[in-house]
């Protein structure tokens, strides 16, 4: 079962920005896939550095998008992109600390640290853009 489908509501309207939020639902979801195998700690630590450096590389394009056109909650969007980051090393550091990985529990983590961002932060921004 896929962890996160794909919505058009997950679009702000710029296409790179778009495409990124795509990029990052399927690695997120080929991770939960990948903690449902057997013995696959090592693999989704793989996984979740690699969300991680996406993520970091996707809030960047983010803020420059939002100087550019002057946001009105740049700061409030900005501290919400470092408090994520700040909780994709929680979810690592767990992790690495449970003698068995929970993989509902970890694709719950997962869903939930991303669906919130996107449905609040990113779709603001897509009303900014376009009204
Ligand atoms: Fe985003
Ligand atoms: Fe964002």
């Amino acid at each position: 079962m896929t962890l996160i489908e794909w919505q058009d509501e997950f679009k702000i309207g710029i296409d790179e920005v778009d495409f990124e939020h795509q990029e990052l639902i399927g690695l997120i979801n080929d991770s939960y896939l990948e903690a449902k195998k057997e013995d696959s700690i090592m693999a989704v630590m793989d996984f979740l550095g690699e969300i991680f450096e996406r993520i970091s590389a996707h809030f960047a394009l983010e803020e420059k998008v939002m100087k550019e056109l002057d946001y009105d909650q740049f700061e409030d969007h900005k501290e919400d992109h470092e408090r994520l980051l700040d909780s994709i090393r929680d979810i690592m550091d767990e992790c690495m600390d449970v003698p068995a990985l929970d993989e509902e529990k970890f694709g719950q983590h997962l869903k939930e640290w991303f669906s919130r961002h996107f449905s609040t932060k990113d779709a603001r921004m897509h009303h900014f853009l376009h009204h």
